[in-house]
């Protein structure tokens, strides 16, 4: 457990909770879309690993209603904690979050629906986890992934800081033994890990405005610290001009040069392009427009 802390590239805690409530808004459309292609409906029992502070965990609960199930699970108390007062305060009582490192979790053919979202891009080992998800799912279930790939971001027009920000996030998953363009990688991920015949769809998105646009920006001050422990002095010369340092310019900030600019992706974990693979485990029965492979 301690490892895998140390290893993910991004602060937890209060902090990443709150960073995570602002990707829950700017992502829920695509993952919305995401679990009506895969057939999310009542009666399910879900898992959504590396849930962080469970809103995606909470709309698998309200989708699935009274008669389905959904768990999270992620490593990082402290999000858990909050994400369990939330159920609590919704009165949810069909969730559930568990605390556990994915590296470490097994739990073979028990359900319906496994799911993750940008948590492949941060771990050494994905292709181990999805052969433990594809063991998880349930003849008849699916399995459904969104990763992300640090190519589809972009800036226009180009900013130097925003460059940069990207740079640095892009080494530091990396140096952490984590793959930044793994969402182009899913396809053969897939089928490398015996899951046949995934379907894959690429997101772009473009954001031109308001919170989703600036989600790089908490992305940058959440991962400001691990880059700094790596050492690199470029990073320490650029981290005290980031927006919300003490030595960052107002003026700047303010610049009306940003008007009409978009970043497309969301700037932050998930930097752009999201390719979703998504494939149904068959016991038999076709869902039509949906690739349902028979398992051998
Ligand atoms: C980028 S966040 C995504 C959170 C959530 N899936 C979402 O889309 O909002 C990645 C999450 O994975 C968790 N995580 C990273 N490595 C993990 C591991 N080895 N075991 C369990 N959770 C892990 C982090 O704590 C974090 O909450």
């Amino acid at each position: 457990m301690i490892a895998a802390l140390e290893r993910y590239a991004i602060q937890g805690g209060r902090e990443g909770y709150d960073r995570l409530q602002v990707l829950a808004r700017s992502r829920w459309p695509d993952t919305r879309d995401l679990f009506e292609r895969v057939g999310v409906s009542a009666g399910m029992q879900c898992i959504d690993l590396g849930c962080g502070g469970g809103e995606v965990t909470f709309e698998l609960t309200r989708m699935v209603g009274p008669a389905g199930h959904a768990v999270g699970v992620d490593m990082d108390e402290v999000k858990l904690d909050l994400a369990r007062k939330d159920a609590a305060a919704r009165g949810m009582s069909n969730v559930e979050f568990r605390t556990a490192n994915v590296n470490e979790w097994d739990d073979p053919a028990a359900y319906d629906l496994v799911y993750c979202r940008f948590l492949l891009e941060h771990l050494g080992q994905p292709d181990e986890l999805l052969q433990r998800m594809w063991a998880a799912v349930r003849p008849g279930g699916t399995i459904a992934v969104e990763a992300t790939d640090f190519d589809g971001e972009f800036g226009e027009p180009p900013n130097e800081a925003f460059a940069t920000a990207q740079r640095l996030y892009r080494a530091l998953v990396d140096h952490r033994g984590g793959d930044p363009v793994a969402g182009r990688r899913m396809f053969r991920r897939f089928l490398d890990a015996g899951i046949p015949r995934p379907s894959v769809r690429l997101v772009q998105r473009v954001d031109a405005e308001g919170e989703a646009k600036m989600l790089f920006v908490l992305t940058f001050r959440a991962i400001a610290s691990a880059v700094v422990d790596e050492g690199s002095p470029p990073a320490r010369r650029w981290t005290r001009h980031w927006p919300g340092s003490r030595r960052s310019s107002p003026t700047r900030r303010r610049s009306s040069r940003n008007r009409g600019s978009f970043r497309s992706g969301d700037g932050a974990t998930s930097c752009g392009a999201a390719p979703h693979g998504a494939t149904r485990r068959s016991d038999g029965r076709r869902a039509p427009g949906r690739r349902v492979q028979r398992r051998r």
